[in-house]
């Protein structure tokens, strides 16, 4: 039995912050949307109320099953979840006359398991236009702020709790620690979901499923993909048929380096060059989107004709994680529940007729890294930037050709290398270099060349959705644009891009 604390969202931008907080406390955490709200199992140690863009005092909020858990088990409500927990029980929620965003400070009113470790005078992040303006008779305000004087309650002889601020965000100084009060000390959690519990049950679990089936998966040579594989193979061994493509648009050595570190891990892979069929395809095609669309074609044939070659398979392995899965509560209109697909092998034909096995689909980023550490994959792996699905040909501006490839393989090399020689890899989260369809003048010794440029792009980001430009060291740009420039023919100029996304984006395509 996996003890569980649910989330039940109510459209916050900060839901799955609480659960990958929970996470790192080594509790094991599910987000469920407020209108599809979960029974209530033995397994069910807490609930937690998040924030929402609604106000309680709209008519159309959000109005959850609170009588399922409440007084049942231990319950905390976080800015929207506690105004519903004040108002609905006989208190006052109201417009606050200075609407509150940001940094607060703490100070203790009442004694609290709550309050445990968290620091009086200490700051927390507050983002609502609402305040509680009254409590019901029962509940004892806990803390309060400059301007709320209700910040967070209890419910007197109830394992119920309310906080105005959010304990999930970073900028909470001591949040974490209240979550882990509720969790641990009020819940009673034992802390034991980890990496090697996760790893131990998962392959029970697949062992179970599975049985003697054959399963196929596709490796990209990215985290996620590696990582599933490796537990699927800890599970079912010989069973599972992993097909890695050469579509040509890999980095230098990659498809033989990746390859042979797969084999080292024992999978069971069958490496397919398919890189002239890519090649072929994409002949005379400048169009960023139709190269895509003929890059994802492509494999999804490669793919397809591979995977008839294995006899009787019954399921396909995929290396979805869990914000991919979780439902999402609209922000805006009525909460709808929307659920992403995964399409980083490229959307696969539904005649294919698998069934889906996802072992990581309740896993967050950070946590298949941890399992991927756990089950011995080498950090050539684990720590990889993310590499878009069609790589480089998206890199090359215009069309592609084979000799392309190779000029923007080489620059790229030199790049990536000097990078994690330079011990600056791990600081940026995405780099590479974009081939451009300029050339220029340039002069080597006493001739004239006129060559291509490159751009360098190395950028910050958590998630790809907004990024900054990395201040690579100066040192660093010099000495990297002199070997580029000396070492690859038909590179004559190296630029570093210096955009934010937004509003450019990361690729150039
Ligand atoms: P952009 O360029 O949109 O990139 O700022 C954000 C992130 O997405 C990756 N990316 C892709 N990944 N197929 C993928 O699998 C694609 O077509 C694609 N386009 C962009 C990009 O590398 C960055 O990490």
């Amino acid at each position: 039995m996996q003890e569980t604390i649910l989330i039940l969202d109510f459209g916050s931008q900060y839901t799955q912050l609480i659960a990958r907080r929970l996470r790192e406390l080594n509790v094991y955490c599910e987000i469920h949307p407020w209108n599809k709200a979960p029974e209530l199992t033995p397994e069910v140690k807490g609930v937690i109320f998040s924030g929402s863009p609604f106000s309680v005092r709209d008519e159309n909020s959000p109005k959850p099953e609170v009588d399922k858990y409440k007084g049942k088990v231990p319950l905390l409500g976080v800015c929207f979840g506690a105004q519903f927990l004040a108002q609905n029980f006989g208190g006052e929620v109201m417009a606050s006359n200075t609407r509150e965003y940001g940094r607060a400070h703490l100070s203790f009113v009442g004694e609290s398991v709550l309050a445990k470790d968290v620091v009086n005078n200490s700051q927390v992040w507050m983002s609502h236009g609402d305040t509680i303006t009254r409590i019901p008779d029962n509940y004892r305000v806990i803390f309060s702020t400059e301007d709320v004087e209700v910040a967070g309650f209890e419910i007197e002889g109830e394992n119920t709790f309310g906080v105005q601020f959010h304990p999930e965000v970073y900028h909470s100084e001591y949040g974490k620690n209240l979550l882990k009060n509720f969790v641990v000390d009020i819940c009673k959690c034992e802390q034991s979901w980890t990496p090697a519990s996760f790893i131990e049950s998962t392959v029970e679990e697949l062992r179970e499923k599975l049985g003697d089936d054959k399963v196929i998966l596709g490796l990209s040579g990215g985290v996620d993909s590696s990582v599933a594989a490796t537990l699927l193979n800890k599970a079912i061994g010989q069973n599972l048929y992993c097909i890695f493509v050469d579509n040509g648009l890999l980095r230098k050595n990659e498809f033989e380096e990746v390859l042979a570190s797969y084999k080292g891990l024992g999978l069971n892979v069958k490496g397919v060059d398919a890189k002239s069929r890519f090649y072929e395809g994409l002949k005379g095609e400048s169009d960023p989107e139709k190269k895509r669309k003929i890059i994802g074609n492509i494999f999804v044939e490669v793919f397809d004709e591979e995977s008839h070659l294995v006899e009787n398979a019954k399921w396909l392995g995929q290396g979805t994680i869990y914000p991919d899965v979780i439902e999402s509560v609209s922000a805006t209109g009525g909460p709808s529940a929307t659920i992403k697909s995964h399409h980083n092998v490229g959307g696969l034909p539904d005649y294919m007729k698998l069934k889906v096995v996802e072992p990581l689909r309740l896993l967050f980023k950070d946590e298949v890294r941890r399992v991927g550490r756990e089950l011995g994959i080498p950090d050539t792996i684990i720590g990889r930037h993310p590499f878009p699905g069609p790589g480089l040909g998206i890199r090359i501006l215009g069309d592609i050709t084979a000799e392309k490839v190779q000029i923007l393989q080489e620059v790229d090399h030199i790049f990536i290398k000097g990078l994690k020689d330079w011990g600056l890899y791990d600081d940026v989260w995405q780099a590479g270099v974009i081939l451009l369809p300029v050339q220029s003048v340039g002069v080597m010794g006493d001739e004239r060349t006129y060559e291509n440029a490159v751009a360098l792009r190395a950028v910050s980001s958590t998630d790809g959705m907004t990024a900054d430009w990395v201040h690579l060291p100066y040192d660093f740009l010099a000495k990297i644009s002199n070997q580029i420039i000396n070492g690859v023919k038909g590179i004559n100029r190296v630029t570093y891009d210096i955009s934010s996304k937004p509003p450019a984006t990361i690729e150039w395509e």
